[in-house]
C-alpha cells in the first residue's frame, strides 16, 4: 500500500465492481487510488501509444482519480492532456496527482458533465482525441448520447474517440462475469448498464463518428475506436 493512504477498500474484483469514488483510498494530499487503474493502465497505454498521434491534445472524459491521465501523460509526453470530471473530489484528486507527478503536459481538470449540451472546453478548439474509460456504463444513457454528440462537435477531422470498458455485442454479453456486472449495475441504478456496441455505432453515425476498430482487452473489457469523418 502506498504511503499516506488513509482508507482501505474491501478486496474483490474492482474491474467488475462499481466502486464509488468516495470509497477509494485517499492520501493526505487528496490523491485517490483505484485498484482497477493499477491493473488496467499498462494494457490501455500499450493500445493508446498505437492509436494516438504523437503530438496533439487529448481530452479525457470521466477522469476519476486522475491516475490514468498522469500515467498517459508520463508515457506519451508529446501529447497535451486535458482531464475532466463532473465530480469535485475527482477533480481535486486529479489536480493533486498532476502536482505530485510534476508533469507539465497535463492541464488543470475541467468540470465536464457530458450530458450537458455545452462542455467547459468548447472554446479550446478541436481535439485530436477524446478518451473515456469505464464511464458510460456507470452513467445514464444520456451520458452516452452526450459523449458522442460532444466528441462529434469537438474532434478535428480524423480525430478519434476511444472508449474502454465492458461492452455487449449484438445484444449479448461477451462473458458471464460481464452479465453479472451488468445486473449489479442495474440493481444499483436502473439507468446504468453495459452498453451494446451496435447502439454506440448508431450514436456515432449520428455524430459523424465511424467505428474503426474494436480491440479485446484483459478481463473481458474492450477498447473501441471511433474516427471522426467531419471535414
Ligand atoms: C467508474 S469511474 C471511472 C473513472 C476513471 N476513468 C477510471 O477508469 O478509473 C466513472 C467516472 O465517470 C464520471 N462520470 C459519471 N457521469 C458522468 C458524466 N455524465 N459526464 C462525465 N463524467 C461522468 C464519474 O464522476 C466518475 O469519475
Amino acid at each position: 500500500m502506498a504511503q499516506g493512504r488513509s482508507k482501505t477498500i474491501p478486496p474483490g474484483n474492482e474491474d467488475r465492481s462499481p466502486i464509488a469514488l468516495e470509497q477509494r483510498d485517499v492520501s493526505a494530499d487528496q490523491r485517490m487510488f483505484s485498484p482497477s487503474v493499477a491493473r488496467n493502465s499498462a494494457p490501455i497505454v500499450a493500445v493508446l501509444k498505437d492509436v494516438l498521434p504523437t503530438h496533439g491534445v487529448v481530452l479525457e472524459i470521466g477522469s476519476g482519480t486522475g491516475e490514468h491521465v498522469v500515467c498517459f501523460a508520463g508515457t506519451m509526453p508529446d501529447l497535451v492532456w486535458q482531464p475532466s470530471d463532473p465530480d469535485a473530489a475527482a477533480r481535486t484528486s486529479t489536480s493533486s496527482w498532476i502536482k505530485f507527478a510534476g508533469l507539465k503536459n497535463v492541464l488543470a481538470p475541467r468540470d465536464i458533465d457530458v450530458s450537458s449540451g455545452q462542455w467547459d472546453v468548447e472554446q479550446a478548439g478541436n481535439f485530436d482525441a477524446v478518451v473515456s474509460i469505464n464511464m458510460i456504463h456507470i452513467a445514464p444513457w444520456a451520458a452516452s448520447l452526450g459523449l458522442f454528440a460532444g466528441a462529434g462537435r469537438l474532434l478535428r477531422a480524423g480525430g478519434i474517440l476511444v472508449l474502454y470498458g465492458p461492452f455487449m455485442r449484438d445484444g449479448a454479453h461477451i462473458a458471464l462475469s460481464n452479465a453479472a456486472f451488468d445486473a449489479a449495475l442495474k440493481q444499483r441504478n436502473q439507468s446504468w448498464g453495459v452498453r451494446d456496441i451496435a447502439d454506440l455505432e448508431q450514436l456515432g453515425a449520428a455524430a459523424g463518428l465511424n467505428l474503426r476498430e474494436t480491440i479485446e482487452m484483459p478481463a473481458n473489457n474492450m477498447l473501441l475506436i471511433f474516427s471522426s469523418r467531419s471535414a
